[in-house]
Protein backbone atom coordinates (compact mmCIF):
# COMPACT_ATOMS: atom_id res chain seq x y z
CA UNK A 1 0.00 0.00 0.00
CA UNK A 2 1.34 3.59 -0.63
CA UNK A 3 2.06 5.49 2.10
CA UNK A 4 -0.15 9.10 1.66
CA UNK A 5 1.82 12.06 0.94
CA UNK A 6 2.34 14.12 4.41
CA UNK A 7 1.28 17.45 4.24
CA UNK A 8 3.46 20.62 3.87
CA UNK A 9 3.72 23.43 6.13
CA UNK A 10 5.93 25.78 5.00
CA UNK A 11 7.32 28.70 7.72
CA UNK A 12 8.22 31.64 5.71
CA UNK A 13 10.23 33.04 8.50
CA UNK A 14 11.43 30.62 10.21
CA UNK A 15 14.84 32.11 11.67
CA UNK A 16 12.67 34.92 12.96
CA UNK A 17 11.53 34.51 16.72
CA UNK A 18 7.57 33.90 16.47
CA UNK A 19 8.84 31.29 13.15
CA UNK A 20 11.74 29.33 14.90
CA UNK A 21 9.99 28.33 17.98
CA UNK A 22 6.66 27.64 15.69
CA UNK A 23 8.70 25.48 13.37
CA UNK A 24 10.98 23.91 16.55
CA UNK A 25 7.81 23.28 18.13
CA UNK A 26 5.57 22.11 14.86
CA UNK A 27 8.47 19.54 14.20
CA UNK A 28 8.50 18.17 17.40
CA UNK A 29 5.15 17.35 17.46
CA UNK A 30 3.41 16.43 14.00
CA UNK A 31 5.77 14.86 11.96
CA UNK A 32 3.96 11.57 11.33
CA UNK A 33 1.56 13.09 8.89
CA UNK A 34 3.04 16.37 8.27
CA UNK A 35 6.22 17.55 6.64
CA UNK A 36 7.36 21.18 8.47
CA UNK A 37 9.78 23.25 5.97
CA UNK A 38 11.35 26.97 6.50
CA UNK A 39 12.82 29.56 4.98
CA UNK A 40 15.23 32.45 6.55
CA UNK A 41 16.66 35.31 4.85
CA UNK A 42 19.86 36.35 6.33
CA UNK A 43 19.85 34.15 9.45
CA UNK A 44 20.54 30.04 9.08
CA UNK A 45 21.47 28.96 12.51
CA UNK A 46 20.23 25.32 11.56
CA UNK A 47 21.06 24.83 7.99
CA UNK A 48 18.06 23.26 7.12
CA UNK A 49 16.13 26.76 6.24
CA UNK A 50 15.47 27.58 2.68
CA UNK A 51 17.18 31.20 1.39
CA UNK A 52 14.11 33.77 0.41
CA UNK A 53 13.76 37.06 -0.06
CA UNK A 54 10.27 37.49 -0.30
CA UNK A 55 10.15 40.45 -1.98
CA UNK A 56 11.56 38.49 -5.24
CA UNK A 57 8.55 37.53 -7.27
CA UNK A 58 10.41 35.40 -8.96
CA UNK A 59 11.95 33.79 -6.22
CA UNK A 60 8.87 32.97 -3.87
CA UNK A 61 7.07 31.70 -7.01
CA UNK A 62 10.22 28.70 -7.24
CA UNK A 63 10.20 28.30 -4.00
CA UNK A 64 5.85 27.65 -3.53
CA UNK A 65 6.16 25.88 -7.02
CA UNK A 66 9.09 23.74 -5.39
CA UNK A 67 7.54 22.42 -2.24
CA UNK A 68 3.94 22.71 -2.98
CA UNK A 69 2.70 23.36 0.84
CA UNK A 70 -0.37 22.85 1.84
CA UNK A 71 -0.18 25.48 4.26
CA UNK A 72 2.14 28.54 4.14
CA UNK A 73 2.57 30.60 7.40
CA UNK A 74 4.19 34.07 7.11
CA UNK A 75 6.03 34.97 10.10
CA UNK A 76 8.75 37.05 7.75
CA UNK A 77 7.89 40.98 8.02
CA UNK A 78 9.23 43.16 9.63
CA UNK A 79 7.75 44.66 13.66
CA UNK A 80 10.69 47.26 13.80
CA UNK A 81 7.58 50.60 14.74
CA UNK A 82 10.62 53.30 14.53
CA UNK A 83 11.75 52.30 11.43
CA UNK A 84 8.45 51.73 9.13
CA UNK A 85 7.78 55.32 10.60
CA UNK A 86 11.35 56.55 9.24
CA UNK A 87 10.89 54.44 5.73
CA UNK A 88 7.07 53.65 4.60
CA UNK A 89 8.44 52.53 1.72
CA UNK A 90 10.63 49.70 3.35
CA UNK A 91 7.98 48.98 5.66
CA UNK A 92 5.61 48.71 2.44
CA UNK A 93 7.92 46.55 0.83
CA UNK A 94 8.42 43.67 3.55
CA UNK A 95 5.19 44.04 5.18
CA UNK A 96 2.72 44.17 2.50
CA UNK A 97 4.06 43.59 -0.93
CA UNK A 98 5.51 39.99 -0.07
CA UNK A 99 1.49 39.00 0.74
CA UNK A 100 0.63 40.23 -2.59
CA UNK A 101 2.93 38.09 -4.10
CA UNK A 102 2.04 35.09 -2.22
CA UNK A 103 -1.43 35.61 -2.75
CA UNK A 104 -0.61 36.29 -7.44
CA UNK A 105 1.72 32.82 -7.05
CA UNK A 106 -0.68 30.64 -5.56
CA UNK A 107 -3.78 32.24 -7.54
CA UNK A 108 -2.17 32.36 -10.68
CA UNK A 109 -0.59 28.66 -10.52
CA UNK A 110 -4.16 27.50 -8.61
CA UNK A 111 -2.59 25.70 -5.81
CA UNK A 112 -4.76 24.71 -3.05
CA UNK A 113 -1.97 26.41 -0.55
CA UNK A 114 -3.70 27.57 2.86
CA UNK A 115 -2.15 30.63 3.37
CA UNK A 116 -2.10 31.76 7.39
CA UNK A 117 -0.66 35.67 7.69
CA UNK A 118 1.05 36.33 11.03
CA UNK A 119 -1.00 40.52 11.50
CA UNK A 120 -0.81 42.67 14.66
CA UNK A 121 -2.42 44.48 17.03
CA UNK A 122 -1.31 47.85 15.75
CA UNK A 123 -3.64 47.52 12.98
CA UNK A 124 -6.09 49.42 16.23
CA UNK A 125 -5.88 52.97 16.55
CA UNK A 126 -5.12 51.48 20.41
CA UNK A 127 -7.45 54.40 21.84
CA UNK A 128 -10.06 52.45 23.91
CA UNK A 129 -8.47 48.34 23.79
CA UNK A 130 -10.14 45.68 24.27
CA UNK A 131 -10.58 44.89 20.53
CA UNK A 132 -12.60 42.02 18.79
CA UNK A 133 -11.83 40.62 15.74
CA UNK A 134 -15.03 41.93 14.36
CA UNK A 135 -14.17 45.50 15.32
CA UNK A 136 -12.74 48.07 12.31
CA UNK A 137 -8.84 48.81 12.39
CA UNK A 138 -7.28 52.20 11.77
CA UNK A 139 -3.94 51.59 12.51
CA UNK A 140 -1.98 54.86 13.65
CA UNK A 141 1.29 53.50 12.71
CA UNK A 142 3.63 52.78 9.24
CA UNK A 143 3.75 49.53 10.75
CA UNK A 144 -0.22 48.66 11.52
CA UNK A 145 -0.79 50.60 7.94
CA UNK A 146 1.65 48.04 6.28
CA UNK A 147 0.12 45.29 7.52
CA UNK A 148 -3.69 46.11 7.04
CA UNK A 149 -2.84 46.55 3.71
CA UNK A 150 -2.01 43.08 3.61
CA UNK A 151 -4.71 41.86 5.52
CA UNK A 152 -6.91 43.87 3.09
CA UNK A 153 -4.79 42.15 0.09
CA UNK A 154 -5.63 39.01 1.09
CA UNK A 155 -9.12 39.39 2.14
CA UNK A 156 -9.45 40.80 -1.38
CA UNK A 157 -7.60 37.72 -3.19
CA UNK A 158 -9.35 34.15 -4.04
CA UNK A 159 -6.46 32.46 -1.79
CA UNK A 160 -7.86 30.54 1.14
CA UNK A 161 -6.88 32.32 4.19
CA UNK A 162 -6.28 32.96 7.70
CA UNK A 163 -5.54 35.96 9.19
CA UNK A 164 -3.85 35.66 12.65
CA UNK A 165 -3.46 38.84 15.24
CA UNK A 166 -1.24 38.25 17.76
CA UNK A 167 0.35 41.23 20.27
CA UNK A 168 3.57 41.34 22.46
CA UNK A 169 4.48 37.49 22.36
CA UNK A 170 6.41 36.82 25.29
CA UNK A 171 9.51 34.24 25.51
CA UNK A 172 12.83 33.78 25.59
CA UNK A 173 14.45 34.60 22.27
CA UNK A 174 11.99 37.65 22.43
CA UNK A 175 13.47 41.14 22.75
CA UNK A 176 11.44 43.13 25.07
CA UNK A 177 10.97 39.54 27.09
CA UNK A 178 15.23 38.91 27.48
CA UNK A 179 15.22 42.59 27.95
CA UNK A 180 13.44 42.70 31.35
CA UNK A 181 14.53 39.34 32.42
CA UNK A 182 18.25 40.68 32.16
CA UNK A 183 17.11 43.92 33.75
CA UNK A 184 15.33 42.46 36.77
CA UNK A 185 18.15 39.84 37.37
CA UNK A 186 20.91 42.59 37.00
CA UNK A 187 19.51 45.83 37.90
CA UNK A 188 18.65 47.81 41.36
CA UNK A 189 16.02 49.47 39.84
CA UNK A 190 13.82 49.28 37.23
CA UNK A 191 11.53 51.77 35.52
CA UNK A 192 8.24 50.81 33.24
CA UNK A 193 5.02 52.37 31.81
CA UNK A 194 2.37 52.14 33.48
CA UNK A 195 -0.21 54.11 31.30
CA UNK A 196 0.36 51.86 28.51
CA UNK A 197 -2.27 48.87 27.96
CA UNK A 198 -1.80 45.50 25.87
CA UNK A 199 -2.23 41.68 25.74
CA UNK A 200 1.18 40.12 26.50
CA UNK A 201 0.89 36.65 24.49
CA UNK A 202 2.81 34.10 25.76
CA UNK A 203 5.06 31.87 23.03
CA UNK A 204 3.88 28.66 24.23
CA UNK A 205 0.29 30.18 23.94
CA UNK A 206 0.37 30.94 20.48
CA UNK A 207 2.27 28.04 19.04
CA UNK A 208 -0.20 25.77 20.81
CA UNK A 209 -3.11 27.56 19.20
CA UNK A 210 -1.37 27.36 15.77
CA UNK A 211 -1.07 24.09 15.81
CA UNK A 212 -5.01 23.77 17.06
CA UNK A 213 -5.88 25.91 13.88
CA UNK A 214 -3.49 23.47 11.36
CA UNK A 215 -5.68 20.79 12.78
CA UNK A 216 -8.77 22.55 12.96
CA UNK A 217 -8.57 24.40 9.88
CA UNK A 218 -11.62 23.06 8.11
CA UNK A 219 -13.76 23.37 11.03
CA UNK A 220 -12.42 27.01 12.32
CA UNK A 221 -14.86 29.40 10.44
CA UNK A 222 -13.56 32.42 11.52
CA UNK A 223 -10.95 34.07 8.94
CA UNK A 224 -9.08 36.64 11.67
CA UNK A 225 -8.37 35.09 14.78
CA UNK A 226 -7.02 36.79 17.54
CA UNK A 227 -4.32 34.37 19.29
CA UNK A 228 -3.32 36.98 22.55
CA UNK A 229 -3.22 35.96 26.14
CA UNK A 230 -6.30 36.40 27.74
CA UNK A 231 -4.77 39.19 30.15
CA UNK A 232 -4.91 43.23 29.64
CA UNK A 233 -2.15 44.61 31.78
CA UNK A 234 0.01 47.93 31.80
CA UNK A 235 3.63 47.35 30.95
CA UNK A 236 4.26 47.47 34.86
CA UNK A 237 1.76 44.73 35.73
CA UNK A 238 3.45 42.61 32.95
CA UNK A 239 6.47 43.35 35.11
CA UNK A 240 5.36 43.03 38.21
CA UNK A 241 3.63 39.63 37.60
CA UNK A 242 6.88 38.31 35.88
CA UNK A 243 9.01 39.57 38.70
CA UNK A 244 6.94 37.30 41.63
CA UNK A 245 7.82 34.32 39.45
CA UNK A 246 11.19 34.97 38.79
CA UNK A 247 13.98 33.52 41.49
CA UNK A 248 16.28 35.93 42.19
CA UNK A 249 15.58 39.45 41.43
CA UNK A 250 15.47 42.03 44.08
CA UNK A 251 14.84 44.82 41.89
CA UNK A 252 12.93 47.96 42.60
CA UNK A 253 10.27 48.28 39.81
CA UNK A 254 8.86 52.17 39.74
CA UNK A 255 5.95 52.90 37.23
CA UNK A 256 6.16 56.02 35.13
CA UNK A 257 3.68 57.85 32.55
CA UNK A 258 4.58 58.15 28.96
CA UNK A 259 4.37 61.37 27.75
CA UNK A 260 1.89 60.21 24.86
CA UNK A 261 2.29 63.65 22.98
CA UNK A 262 6.19 62.63 22.66
CA UNK A 263 5.82 59.24 21.95
CA UNK A 264 5.09 56.74 19.58
CA UNK A 265 3.75 54.08 22.08
CA UNK A 266 0.16 53.73 21.84
CA UNK A 267 -2.21 53.95 24.95
CA UNK A 268 -4.19 50.46 25.06
CA UNK A 269 -3.82 47.68 22.18
CA UNK A 270 -5.46 45.05 24.46
CA UNK A 271 -7.13 42.43 22.22
CA UNK A 272 -10.19 40.30 23.24
CA UNK A 273 -9.40 36.70 22.37
CA UNK A 274 -11.10 34.98 19.74
CA UNK A 275 -13.56 32.47 20.72
CA UNK A 276 -11.48 30.10 19.08
CA UNK A 277 -8.87 30.70 21.40
CA UNK A 278 -11.29 30.78 24.33
CA UNK A 279 -12.69 27.13 23.17
CA UNK A 280 -9.46 25.94 22.86
CA UNK A 281 -6.84 26.94 25.72
CA UNK A 282 -5.87 24.50 28.15
CA UNK A 283 -3.40 26.20 30.40
CA UNK A 284 -3.72 30.08 31.63
CA UNK A 285 -1.16 32.98 30.89
CA UNK A 286 0.01 32.18 34.38
CA UNK A 287 0.98 28.72 33.69
CA UNK A 288 2.31 29.58 30.60
CA UNK A 289 4.56 32.27 31.93
CA UNK A 290 5.63 29.91 34.31
CA UNK A 291 7.17 27.21 31.73
CA UNK A 292 8.43 29.47 29.77
CA UNK A 293 10.64 30.86 32.95
CA UNK A 294 11.16 27.22 33.73
CA UNK A 295 12.94 27.08 30.25
CA UNK A 296 15.32 29.98 31.19
N1 LIG B 1 6.95 39.37 18.00
C1 LIG B 1 5.74 39.82 18.35
O1 LIG B 1 5.48 40.14 19.51
C2 LIG B 1 4.67 39.93 17.29
C3 LIG B 1 3.38 40.28 17.69
C4 LIG B 1 2.38 40.37 16.73
C5 LIG B 1 2.67 40.15 15.40
N2 LIG B 1 3.93 39.83 15.04
C6 LIG B 1 4.21 39.64 13.62
O2 LIG B 1 4.88 38.43 13.44
C7 LIG B 1 5.91 38.56 12.47
C8 LIG B 1 7.19 37.96 13.01
O3 LIG B 1 7.60 38.61 14.18
P1 LIG B 1 8.98 38.21 14.85
O4 LIG B 1 8.98 38.76 16.21
O5 LIG B 1 9.25 36.77 14.65
O6 LIG B 1 10.01 39.06 13.95
P2 LIG B 1 11.57 38.83 13.71
O7 LIG B 1 12.17 38.05 14.82
O8 LIG B 1 12.12 40.16 13.39
O9 LIG B 1 11.63 37.90 12.40
C9 LIG B 1 11.45 38.44 11.12
C10 LIG B 1 11.59 37.34 10.09
O10 LIG B 1 11.44 37.94 8.79
C11 LIG B 1 12.51 37.48 7.97
N3 LIG B 1 12.80 38.46 6.90
C12 LIG B 1 13.17 39.75 7.03
N4 LIG B 1 13.37 40.29 5.80
C13 LIG B 1 13.10 39.31 4.90
C14 LIG B 1 13.14 39.24 3.47
N5 LIG B 1 13.45 40.30 2.70
N6 LIG B 1 12.82 38.06 2.88
C15 LIG B 1 12.49 36.98 3.63
N7 LIG B 1 12.43 36.97 4.97
C16 LIG B 1 12.75 38.14 5.60
C17 LIG B 1 13.69 37.34 8.91
O11 LIG B 1 14.68 36.53 8.31
P3 LIG B 1 16.24 36.64 8.78
O12 LIG B 1 16.24 36.79 10.26
O13 LIG B 1 16.84 35.32 8.33
O14 LIG B 1 16.83 37.81 8.09
C18 LIG B 1 12.97 36.66 10.09
O15 LIG B 1 12.80 35.28 9.82
C19 LIG B 1 6.04 40.04 12.13
O16 LIG B 1 5.58 40.20 10.81
C20 LIG B 1 5.13 40.74 13.09
O17 LIG B 1 4.37 41.72 12.44
C21 LIG B 1 4.94 39.71 15.95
Amino acid sequence: MMTPRKQVISIVGASGFLGRSLHSYLTGRISAKYEVIGTYFSRNSNNLLYKLDIRNYKEVEKYILMYKPDYLILTAGTKDIQLCEKDYQYAYSINTKPVEIISQVIEKNQLATKFIFFSTDYVFDGERGYYRDTDTPEPKTNYGRTKLLAENLIRNSGVDFKIVRSAAVMGRGGLFFDWILEELRNKQEVRVFKNTYFSPTPIGLLNDMMLKLLIDYKNCNSKIIHIVGEMRLSRYDFVMFLSGYLTGSRAYIIPEDIDYSRSIFQKDLSLMQSDFVKGNQQKSFEEYIKTELMND
